[in-house]
C-alpha cells in the first residue's frame, strides 16, 4: 500500500485507524459508493428519521427496557442491569438494523433483498422487514446452521423468504457470507442487507449507526435510574454489531470500561474457537481490512463456537481498532462457560438468553466477581432457538 493511500485513509469515514475499507471487485465498487452516498444523504434527514423511529416504537417495541437483575447481582457481587434486546420483535437486536436498511433499500428502489445468517436471527429479522414492505427476500444460511437453528429456519419460511442452503466450507456463517457476496456480485441490482458491522464500507459504519440506538437508550436509562454512568458495559461479539451498538455512545466516556465476549469454543488454545480479536491476524477478509483467524500459512481459517451467531472467523474493523487503541477489551468465553451462564440467568432471573448473549453474561460474571461495580450487560437476543439443543 502506498504512502498516499495511507494518508488518504486518515479521517475517512470508511476507515477506523488502519482497519476497514472496501476491497471488492469493480462491479460492486460503484454500487457500494452509491450506497455510502445514499446512507449519508438519506438516513440523517428528518423524514427518514421520523419513519425509522416510528417503526422502532410501534413495530419493534422500543425502547427496550433496562432491567435491574437483583438475584444475578447478589450472586456476582456487583450491581448488574440487563439491556433487554431479547424483548424486541423477532427476539434480538438484529431488527434495529434490518428496519433501517430496508427503509434505505426501499428508497433506492430495491426489488430483491439478499441476506446471510448464522443463528438465523438476522435472517428472521430481514425476512420480517421484507414482508413488512412486500419485497422479495433470499437468505443464505450454512447447512450446519440450518440444522442447529431449525426454529428460525421455519420462521423465515413462514415469513415468505427463500432459504439457500450453503454446503461449501464448514456450512457456517463465513460460508453464508461468501455465498451471499458471490450472488450479489452476479446480481448487483439486488440490495444486500448485511447483518453485522463487518464487510466492505459502508456496512460497518451503517450497521453500527442503526444499532447505536441500543447504547443511546441504555445511557439515558442508567442515568435516569442510577444518576451516573456505569463502570462497565458487556456484550457478546460475533461480527460485532450488538457490541458496537451498545458501546458507541459510551466510547467518549473514558471512565466506562467496554468488554466484548468472543466465542472461545473449546478453549483459546484448542484450535476449535471463534476468538478472532484474541487470536486473529491482520488481513483482508470478506471485503474489509481487519482481523481474521488464520492457518499456519496465513490464510483465513474456519471457526468454531457452540453459538452459531458467534461462529465467525472475522470481526468488524471498528472493534479491531478499539482493541488496538486499548479502548475496549475482548475475552474468550468457552462453550461450557456460556452454557453455565445460560442456565444461571434462566434460573436466577427468569430470562432465557440466546446462547450468544450468554457469553456476555459469563464474561460479566467472571470480571465483576465481588467488585461492587455498576454494570450493563447487553442481552442481544432470547434463547428460544437454543432451548432444544442445550
Ligand atoms: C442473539 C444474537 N446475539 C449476537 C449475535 C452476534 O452478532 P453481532 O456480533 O453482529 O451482534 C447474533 C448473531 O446472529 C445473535 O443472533
Amino acid at each position: 500500500m502506498t504512502t498516499k493511500t495511507q494518508e488518504q485513509q486518515t479521517n475517512r469515514q470508511d476507515y477506523f485507524g488502519q482497519y476497514g475499507g472496501a476491497f471488492v471487485p469493480p462491479v460492486l465498487e460503484s454500487k457500494l459508493n452509491d450506497l455510502a452516498n445514499a446512507f449519508n444523504k438519506i438516513v440523517f434527514t428528518v423524514e427518514f428519521q421520523n419513519e425509522y423511529i416510528q417503526l422502532l416504537k410501534t413495530y419493534v417495541g422500543r425502547p427496550s427496557p433496562l432491567f435491574f437483575a437483583k438475584r444475578l447481582s447478589e450472586e456476582v457481587g456487583s450491581k448488574i442491569y440487563l439491556k433487554r434486546e431479547d424483548l424486541n420483535h423477532t427476539g434480538a437486536h438484529k431488527i434495529n438494523n434490518t428496519i433501517g436498511q430496508i427503509l434505505l433499500a426501499k428508497r433506492l428502489g430495491a426489488t430483491q433483498i439478499l441476506a446471510e445468517t448464522g443463528a438465523g436471527q438476522h435472517g428472521v429479522a430481514t425476512a420480517t422487514a421484507a414482508a413488512l414492505f412486500g419485497i422479495k427476500c433470499k437468505v443464505f444460511m450454512g447447512s450446519v446452521d440450518i440444522e442447529r437453528q431449525v426454529m428460525n429456519v421455519d420462521r423465515m419460511k413462514l415469513l415468505g423468504a427463500e432459504i439457500v442452503s450453503v454446503n461449501q466450507g464448514q456450512g457456517t456463517l463465513k460460508d453464508a457470507v461468501d455465498a451471499a457476496l458471490s450472488y450479489y456480485i452476479e446480481h448487483p441490482d439486488a440490495y444486500y442487507l448485511l447483518g453485522s458491522a463487518v464487510g466492505p464500507h459502508p456496512y460497518p459504519t451503517m450497521v453500527a449507526h442503526f444499532q447505536s440506538i441500543i447504547g443511546k437508550e441504555a445511557k439515558n436509562q442508567i442515568l435516569e435510574i442510577e444518576g451516573k454512568l456505569p463502570d462497565s458495559v458487556f456484550a457478546c461479539i460475533g461480527g460485532g454489531s450488538n457490541a458496537i451498538g451498545i458501546f458507541k455512545d459510551f466510547i467518549n466516556d473514558k471512565s466506562v470500561k467496554l468488554f466484548g465476549a468472543e466465542g472461545a469454543g473449546e478453549g483459546l488454545n484448542s484450535k476449535r474457537t471463534a476468538a478472532t480479536l484474541n487470536l486473529g491476524k491482520n488481513m483482508i477478509f470478506q471485503g474489509s481490512n481487519s482481523l481474521c483467524l488464520a492457518d499456519e500459512n496465513g490464510n483465513p481459517m474456519g471457526s468454531y463456537s457452540i453459538a452459531a451467531g458467534l461462529d465467525y472467523p472475522g470481526i468488524g474493523p471498528e472493534h479491531a481498532y478499539l482493541q488496538s487503541i486499548k479502548r475496549s477489551e475482548y475475552h474468550g468465553i468457552t462453550d461450557n462457560e456460556a452454557i453455565a451462564a445460560f442456565r444461571l440467568l434462566s434460573e436466577k432471573e427468569g430470562i432465557i438468553p440466546a446462547i450468544e448473549s450468554a457469553h456476555a453474561v459469563a464474561l460479566a460474571m467472571k470480571l465483576l466477581k465481588n467488585k461492587n461495580e455498576l454494570a450493563i450487560i447487553n442481552i442481544s437476543g432470547r434463547g428460544d432457538k437454543d432451548v432444544e439443543r442445550i
